[in-house]
Parts: C-alpha cells; sequence; structure tokens
C-alpha cells in the first residue's frame, strides 16, 4: 500500500474489519443486535419470553433485522409468526394479529377475544418455543397492538418472545404504553445510521468494489442510512451512470 495515504490506508482498514464481520446475515454493522437477538433466542428455548422493539428511521433496517432473526430464531427450533403492519392497518381491526393468530376467529372469538388468543398462546408455546414478531406495529390497528400489548406484558409468563418493529416518530399511544408497561421484560434496540465504512462496505458487496470520492460524496448525503445507501447505487447503475476505475466504483 505504498503511496497510500494514512487516512485512506485506516478508511480501507476499517472496511475490510466490517466486511469481514457481515457474517451469513449480510447486514453490516448489526452483529451488536444481532448477538441480543441471538442471546434472546436462546433464552426462549430454556423458556425465558421477553419483548423486544426495533427502533428506527424508515429504511434503517428493521425488516432486515427482524428477518435475521427470524432465520436465528427457526435455526434454535423456535415457531416463528409473523405479521406486518401497512398504511391501512391502522382502519382495519385485527389486521396484525389476524396474521399472527390464524388459527383464532378474533372478530368473532365473543366477549374476549385477547384472552382467547393468550390461551392458543399459551398452549402453542407449551409444545413448542413461539416467538412473534409484528414489523412496522407503528401502523397496526388499535385492537392488535391490545392484544401485542397483552402479549408483551407476559412475555415472562407465557415464555413467548415478541419482536416488534416501529419508526421513531410518531410513536402510538398504545405502543407508547407497551413499552412503559413492560420496561422490565422489555428491550429497545435503536438501529443508529451506519457509519461511513459500513456504508463503503456495503457498496463493495452489492456493486464489485468500494466507491470512488464522487459516489462517496453522494453517499455521504445519505447520513448512514442503509437502504438510501443501496439503492442510491442501484439506480446509478440502472442509469449505466456508475463505473469501475483503478478498482474503485464511481460516477461517471
Ligand atoms: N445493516 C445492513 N447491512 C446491509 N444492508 C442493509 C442493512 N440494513 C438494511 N439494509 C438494506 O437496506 C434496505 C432497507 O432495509 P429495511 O427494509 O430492512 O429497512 P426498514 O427499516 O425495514 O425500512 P422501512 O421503515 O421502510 O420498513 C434493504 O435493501 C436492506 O437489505
Ligand atoms: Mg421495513
Amino acid at each position: 500500500m505504498a503511496g497510500t495515504s494514512v487516512g485512506l490506508r485506516n478508511t480501507i482498514r476499517g472496511r475490510l474489519t466490517t466486511l469481514g464481520k457481515m457474517g451469513a446475515s449480510g447486514l453490516v454493522e448489526r452483529s451488536e443486535q444481532l448477538a441480543i437477538l441471538t442471546q434472546a433466542a436462546r433464552a426462549l428455548v430454556d423458556g425465558a419470553g421477553r419483548f423486544v422493539n426495533l427502533v428506527g428511521e424508515a429504511g434503517a433496517g428493521k425488516t432486515s433485522l427482524m428477518a435475521a432473526t427470524a432465520d436465528r430464531l427457526e435455526h434454535h427450533g423456535v415457531s416463528v409468526r409473523t405479521a406486518a403492519a401497512d398504511e391501512t392497518s391502522r382502519h382495519r381491526p385485527w389486521a396484525v394479529a389476524a396474521g399472527l393468530f390464524p388459527e383464532v376467529p378474533l372478530a368473532d372469538a365473543g366477549p374476549d377475544p385477547i384472552g382467547t388468543a393468550l390461551d392458543v398462546l399459551e398452549r402453542a408455546a407449551a409444545v413448542n418455543p413461539v416467538a412473534l414478531m409484528a414489523d412496522d406495529a407503528h401502523w397496526a390497528d388499535d385492537a392488535s397492538l391490545d392484544l401485542l400489548g397483552a402479549v408483551a406484558r407476559r412475555a415472562r409468563t407465557l415464555g413467548v418472545l415478541l419482536v416488534t418493529s416501529t419508526r421513531p416518530h410518531p410513536v402510538p399511544h398504545r405502543l407508547r404504553r407497551m413499552e412503559e408497561t413492560t420496561a422490565a421484560a422489555g428491550l429497545r434496540i435503536d438501529l443508529r445510521p451506519l457509519s461511513p465504512e459500513a456504508v463503503a462496505a456495503l457498496v463493495e458487496a452489492r456493486m464489485g468494489a468500494p466507491p470512488g470520492p464522487k459516489l462517496s460524496a453522494w453517499l455521504a448525503e445519505a447520513a448512514g442510512n442503509p437502504f438510501l445507501a443501496v439503492e442510491l447505487p442501484a439506480s446509478l447503475a440502472a442509469e449505466h451512470r456508475l463505473v469501475v476505475e483503478d478498482g474503485l466504483v464511481d460516477v461517471s
């Protein structure tokens, strides 16, 4: 690396370290969070349930981290039930919970649909460890949030792992209450922006070469948002505006 500046050398070293740590999940700079979630998976197999909320801005990597967590849970023999809310869910009672409890006709479950769902969950968890994952819970309908809140409060006694993901703002009142009432059994994981080294490693993994100076300057505008770090080079490539020169991919 003769002739390379120390700053550049450190950047390259940082990127190589980040690439090396990417692991099977394909995620950069999320090993700490994955380790916590893997620990939660192991604890679940030993009968200890809990509530984990993944918090991050749009594109921060919530769905990706959930998917990697689901892989680990399944690897540990856990039955994973997943559902995701979208912008329309708020107006559809039980929209999210119905995906998590397909065997419970929640809208027609009599006077106590939440109690019925909890009984079903308790029976399922007695047979095999169960994890419930609700992505984009900030969009969930109130009925589903009430049920998720009940699961969160009983996560320990039920021996169930509940993982939700939310954007940080605005947090619906019911979700805030879930966080407050489950402080002891709950855990919040914040998905922070990626470092410039991690963004460069992500580009290298996807484009086959690290970003050159012009592309790096554009990427800096993305402020470490993984979605933008993926989409910006992809859309430039689609417009044939990327070239590889001297081992770097850059804007032509
Ligand atoms: N740590 C990471 N390493 C590599 N790629 C990542 C990482 N986090 C996210 N990505 C990529 O960034 C994009 C956005 O990630 P993802 O969909 O998980 O974000 P999100 O927080 O769920 O967004 P939204 O709020 O819109 O649902 C995806 O293409 C994903 O593969
Ligand atoms: Mg998502």
